[in-house]
């Protein structure tokens, strides 16, 4: 299984999620996040530390899927959320190592 954490710009949300759902993701966690990237929050130096002085308003989707899925997932995300300007986001890819689903017990990919 695998855990795919992404950024998206909020205006971007409702349509990644439907071509999300399109392509059988069944749930997804949504937070509404600030972040920056390489540029888009700028960085001052204050007495020898840099500080971030400007955060962007992002969405950030965490995903957890079958490893088969994983790759189907990444390349919805990123032909649904590109407008090609800066700031579309990041995508992070890890491994999950143990699902629970609580109600009935159930493990792993039998609880996604
Ligand atoms: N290295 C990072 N670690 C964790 N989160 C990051 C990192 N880089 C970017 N993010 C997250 O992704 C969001 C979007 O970043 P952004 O799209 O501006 O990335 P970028 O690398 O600067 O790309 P772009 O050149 O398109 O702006 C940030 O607001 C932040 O939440
Ligand atoms: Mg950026």
């Amino acid at each position: 299984m695998k855990l795919i954490i992404a950024t998206i710009k909020p205006f971007k949300l409702e349509e990644v999620r439907e071509a999300l759902t399109e392509i059988g993701v069944r749930g997804m966690m949504v937070t509404e996040i600030k972040g920056f990237g390489s540029q888009s929050g700028h960085t001052e130096i204050y007495r020898g530390a840099e500080y971030a002085v400007n955060f962007v308003p992002k969405i950030k989707l965490e995903i957890a899927v079958s490893a088969s899925m994983a790759d189907q997932v990444v390349d919805t995300i990123t032909s649904t959320a590109r407008t090609g300007k800066i700031g579309d986001g990041k995508i992070f890819v890890l491994d999950i190592q143990q699902a629970m689903r609580v109600r009935t017990g159930e493990t792993n990919e039998d609880a996604l």
